[in-house]
This record gives structure tokens, C-alpha cells and sequence, in this order.
């Protein structure tokens, strides 16, 4: 028996319900999710038919600041997001993946107070083989003088400061997974009505899990710690029973699979090439938002280091780290491997 429409929460009135608990909230958050909202709509209808349409699966003939292939659907949703959100006069600047500079509010439009870092596509690779991929967002306030041209100083912000974190995951159905502050909640969106419906409310990271995430091809590039701990838990001495590996190679994937399920997701640093010396995963759109979502649902995200992600302070708009997130105690057992 489904339940009644009356009995169904959307997006927008959780939102509204969430700006209703702070006295002092204008209601400019919440017309920025609805924007950032609207432009996840889009860009999942885009995805769904991506198929159908030769002129946007494929790559582009660009690399992008990062040295990679631009993919079509990547450079489609840098375009939406960044278009829609420049333009809604609530940010006063953008960070995106696909873009090397600070993207500046247009002339004539509404500078506003909060900023937004963005993975527009994430998992790339995966595009053309019909697998999940997602979008990567945080925000926060900003911390240059209101009505100014917002600067990259208001992006360069630690993780534990985002105002708000959170993904979409464009799978088998398209969920908006949202921290605003305190706790997770993840929305599924009813393409009937075309409205994000709260189908996941208070997300928790299950406190240990069977699964990890890593992509076991980069093995002879781990430092040791990195290569003992894998071992480790794929061992079956003492009878102990493996974890099962699951990599997608989508980070919105994998990270949404182990939230939901409990499990570990290790991306470290190549210490024998020069290829990702730092990691791979890009601290200000990729990490410090799923370290956010992952704490609030109770988890933990570190470096391999043991660093705490979201008190890392960004210094470069696409710098990278090396990333460990998933289930507390998966992520204590791996710190017991990382040198003191
Ligand atoms: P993007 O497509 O935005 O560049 O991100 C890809 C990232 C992330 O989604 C995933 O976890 C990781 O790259 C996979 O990297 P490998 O293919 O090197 O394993
Ligand atoms: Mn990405
Ligand atoms: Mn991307």
C-alpha cells in the first residue's frame, strides 16, 4: 500500500522545515537548493536519455585542469550547474572541477553570501558504460565582505565549516543524498511529479561493514601501511572471514553503496610514480563534502595519514588528497596499521 501524497515529505518542505528551526534564516539557502535542485533535474533527465543521444555520450576533444578527458555529459553538466547557479543570486563565487579558475557572478546578476565547489560528473569512466555516476556539491558562507565580487579565499575554506554537503547519484534511481547542518537525508526523485521525495530520512553509516572499496590495480603503488591493511582484511587466517571487494569506480557510487551498507573506501597516494603523489580525489568538491555526509551519518573520513579530512585547510582550488571514509570501526581498524 503506497503511501498518500499528504504523507510524503518533498525536498521543499523539508527545506522549508529545516530553514523554520533557525529564527534568523532569510530563506536564501533554502531558493539556493531549490536552484542547485533544479539543475540536478536537468542534468539527471539528461543522463537517462544519454543513450539515445550520440551528441552526448563520448568525449570532447578537451582535457580539462585536471589532465583528463572531458567527456561530453561532463562539460553538459558544468555547464547547467554552473549556468543555473552564477545566475541565481545567491553565490558570490564557484569552484568547479571542469573549470581552472574562481567562476565569477556575471555582470548584472545578484552577488549573494554562500559559495559553492562542484564535481558537476563524477565518475567519468564510467559515462559510456551506462554505469551509476553522480554530482558533487559543498557550500559554504563567505567569508569576503558582502556584495564584493566573491574571491577564491571564500572557497578555500576547511571541511568542518561547509554550511552544506551533499551528492546526487544518477543509479538505478536518481537519490539527492544532503547534509544541512546536522544529520544526512537522502531524496529520491519521483520523475512522474518530477519532485525529490525524503525516502532515506536520517541516514546512518552502519558502525562496521563487510565491504571495500579500492581499486586493487594501484597495489604495487601503496605505501606499506596501506598494502599491510588490505592484506589484513582480506585474510582468513584465524578463520577469519574476507571482506568482499566492491569497486564501481565512481566515487558518488561506492561511497553511497557503503553508507548505505557499511564498508570501508580507500583512495591513497601513488608512492612509487609521480601520478597522483597526493592522491587522486580533489579535497574541495570530492572529499571534504562526503567527509561531512560521512561523519554526520556517523562514519569517518581521514587521510591515510590519519589526518581528520574536514579539518584540512585548502590552500588550491583542485587540491587533491588521499582519502579513507566509510564505517567508524572500519576506519579505527585501519588507523591501527598507519604508523604513530
Ligand atoms: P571524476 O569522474 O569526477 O574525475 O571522478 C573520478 C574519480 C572518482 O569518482 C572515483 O572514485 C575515482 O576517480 C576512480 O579512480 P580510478 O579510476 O583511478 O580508480
Ligand atoms: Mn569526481
Ligand atoms: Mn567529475
Amino acid at each position: 500500500m503506497s503511501a498518500h501524497p499528504t504523507q510524503l515529505m518533498s525536498l521543499s518542505q523539508y527545506l522549508i522545515e529545516e530553514q523554520l528551526k533557525l529564527p534568523q534564516a532569510t530563506g536564501d539557502f533554502t531558493a539556493l537548493m531549490s536552484h542547485l535542485v533544479y539543475a540536478a533535474k536537468v542534468v539527471s533527465r539528461e543522463v537517462r536519455k544519454a543513450g539515445l543521444l550520440e551528441n552526448i555520450l563520448g568525449a570532447t576533444d578537451q582535457t580539462n585542469v585536471q589532465g583528463e578527458t572531458v567527456m561530453k555529459l561532463d562539460e553538459y553538466a558544468d555547464k547547467i550547474f554552473t549556468h543555473t547557479l552564477t545566475r541565481c543570486g545567491h553565490l558570490c563565487v564557484m569552484g568547479s572541477e571542469e573549470q581552472e579558475e574562481i567562476i565569477p557572478i556575471p555582470t548584472g546578476y545578484k552577488i549573494g553570501k554562500y559559495t559553492i565547489a562542484i564535481d558537476p560528473l563524477d565518475g567519468s569512466s564510467n559515462i559510456d558504460a551506462n554505469v551509476s555516476i553522480g554530482t558533487i556539491f559543498s557550500v559554504h558562507l563567505r567569508t569576503s565582505p558582502q556584495g564584493t565580487p566573491g574571491v577564491k579565499e571564500d572557497l578555500l575554506q576547511k571541511g568542518s565549516k561547509q554550511r552544506a554537503a551533499g551528492y546526487i547519484v544518477y543509479g538505478s534511481s536518481t537519490m539527492l543524498v544532503l547534509c544541512v547542518g546536522k544529520g544526512v537525508s537522502g531524496f529520491t526523485l519521483d520523475p512522474s511529479c518530477g519532485e525529490f521525495i525524503l525516502s532515506h530520512p536520517e541516514m546512518k553509516m552502519p558502525e562496521s561493514g563487510g565491504i571495500y572499496s579500492i581499486n586493487e590495480g594501484n597495489y604495487d603503488y601503496w605505501s606499506d601501511e596501506v598494502k599491510n591493511y588490505i592484506r589484513n582484511i582480506k585474510s582468513i587466517e584465524g578463520g577469519r572471514k574476507p571482506q568482499s571487494l566492491r569497486y564501481i569506480g565512481s566515487l558518488v557510487a561506492d561511497f553511497h553503496r557503503n553508507l548505505l551498507k557499511g564498508g570501508i573506501f580507500l583512495y591513497p597516494n601513488d608512492t612509487k610514480s609521480s601520478k597522483y603523489p597526493k592522491g587522486k580525489l580533489r579535497l574541495l568538491y570530492e572529499v571534504a563534502p562526503m567527509a561531512l555526509i560521512a561523519e554526520q551519518a556517523g562514519g569517518m573520513a581521514v587521510t591515510v595519514e590519519g589526518k581528520r579530512i574536514l579539518d584540512l585547510e585548502p590552500e588550491e582550488l583542485h587540491e587533491r588528497t588521499t582519502f579513507v571514509v566509510g564505517s567508524k570501526k572500519e576506519v579505527e581498524h585501519f588507523l591501527t596499521f598507519i604508523k604513530k
